[in-house]
């Protein structure tokens, strides 16, 4: 049931420290400084060359998320839309590692896409959330994240525990491809560590309801993010907009000026996250907002520059920037909770969607 919560939604948002601590346990080895998945031995990856996500909605966040801190540490890796891999997935061959991400492990578009990269000679690997399920049976190799069930439409602690995951096997990834560890595990193993407690006390401080109260009369929500940032800010906006029925849209911080500017008005808060990543360049696209009147609500942690520009402040604990975004979205979820429930919206239910998705 759910509990002490109103909405399954927000016991999910708030299980996330122990979702979390689930899905690392036994899974980093601190004395030899290295992660370690107990289906996948030093070594499982030496032949890979590339890497293709592929997931839909929420797990394509999360897929894109693992993607580029592929890319940051050295290995060729690209998330695809699992909808689009018929008409457009690059070619693979034996060296391609496929990854599907998929909470349920039967969402149609992502079952079709795996499949197609089995049948195409690729290597293939299932993150998901239900043993036994489809995907999950569907590839060569399977990774659980462990998060429990969850009930409410809207992914919340499954997004955390599927992006903690692929974090940690792309550092795997990353070890055999490169022949060693990546540089900045050893700064990452004890922020990986202590992040069910980071979100612990983020939960305890979030000001996120009195933020949601502030601006729920807005007309458009847009969030930016740079790096491992822009994932969030898309997820952050997809959130937004199925919950609470509003328009929102994520955009990379750079893309605004390229066109969106010229939505942007007193009536449209700009959420801004900072992950460490050219913090400096996104401060600057949010001000771009900010002279047009937009307020901007800076995601990061006390201290930061972006607290003495920014109209509004959500906190967040200072943590490793592969990590950092993770944590800004949990942020983001609490943002669109409270505005949904403000605007007494179905929250665990909202209308036109199902909790998994089976048709293409
Ligand atoms: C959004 C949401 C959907 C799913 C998508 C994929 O909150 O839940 O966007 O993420 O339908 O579902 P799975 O992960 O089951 O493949």
């Amino acid at each position: 049931g759910k509990g002490e919560y109103d909405h399954f939604m927000l016991k999910e948002i708030n299980e996330q420290p122990t979702s979390l601590a689930q899905a690392i346990e036994g899974r980093i080895d601190p004395v030899n400084g290295r992660i370690a998945l107990s289906d996948f031995e030093p070594g499982t990856f030496d032949d890979v060359d590339s890497v293709q996500f592929v997931a839909c909605g929420t797990s394509y966040h999360a897929a894109l998320y693992g993607s580029l801190a592929l890319n940051q540490a050295g290995v060729h890796s690209t998330a695809l839309l699992a909808n689009e891999y018929s008409v457009s997935a690059p070619p693979v061959d034996e060296n391609t590692l496929v990854i599907a991400v998929t909470q349920s492990g039967e969402t149609a578009d992502t079952l079709s896409a795996l499949k197609q990269a089995a049948a195409e000679g690729a290597r293939t690997l299932t993150v998901t959330n239900v043993v036994g399920s489809t995907a999950a049976r569907a590839a060569d190799d399977t990774l659980f994240i462990r998060a429990g069930p969850e009930i409410g439409v809207a992914a919340t602690k499954t997004f955390s525990s599927q992006a903690v995951m692929l974090t940690l096997l792309g550092q795997r990834i990353a070890d055999d491809v490169q022949g060693e560890p990546p540089a900045d595990l050893e700064t990452l193993l004890p922020e990986l560590e202590s992040m069910p407690s980071t979100i612990d006390q983020l939960l305890e401080y979030s000001n996120a309801a009195s933020i949601a109260e502030q601006y729920s009369e807005s007309r458009s929500y847009f969030f930016i993010g740079r790096g491992l940032g822009f994932p969030v800010a898309l997820e952050g906006a997809l959130k937004f907009k199925e919950i609470t029925y509003e328009h929102a849209e994520g955009f990379a911080s750079g893309e605004l000026k390229h066109g969106p500017l010229a939505l942007v008005t007193p009536e449209t808060p700009v959420f801004a996250i900072f992950t460490g990543q050219e913090d400096e360049k996104t401060l600057k696209n949010a001000e771009e907002a900010q002279t047009r009147g937009a307020p901007v609500v800076a995601v990061c942690p006390d201290g930061h520059p972006a607290v003495e520009v920014a109209d509004e402040h959500l906190t967040i604990p200072d943590t490793d920037s592969d990590l950092a975004g993770l944590v800004a979205n949990v942020q983001l979820q609490l943002v669109s909770y409270y505005a949904a429930d403000l605007l007494g919206r179905p929250i665990d239910k909202p209308r036109n969607l199902a909790k998994s998705v089976t048709v293409e």
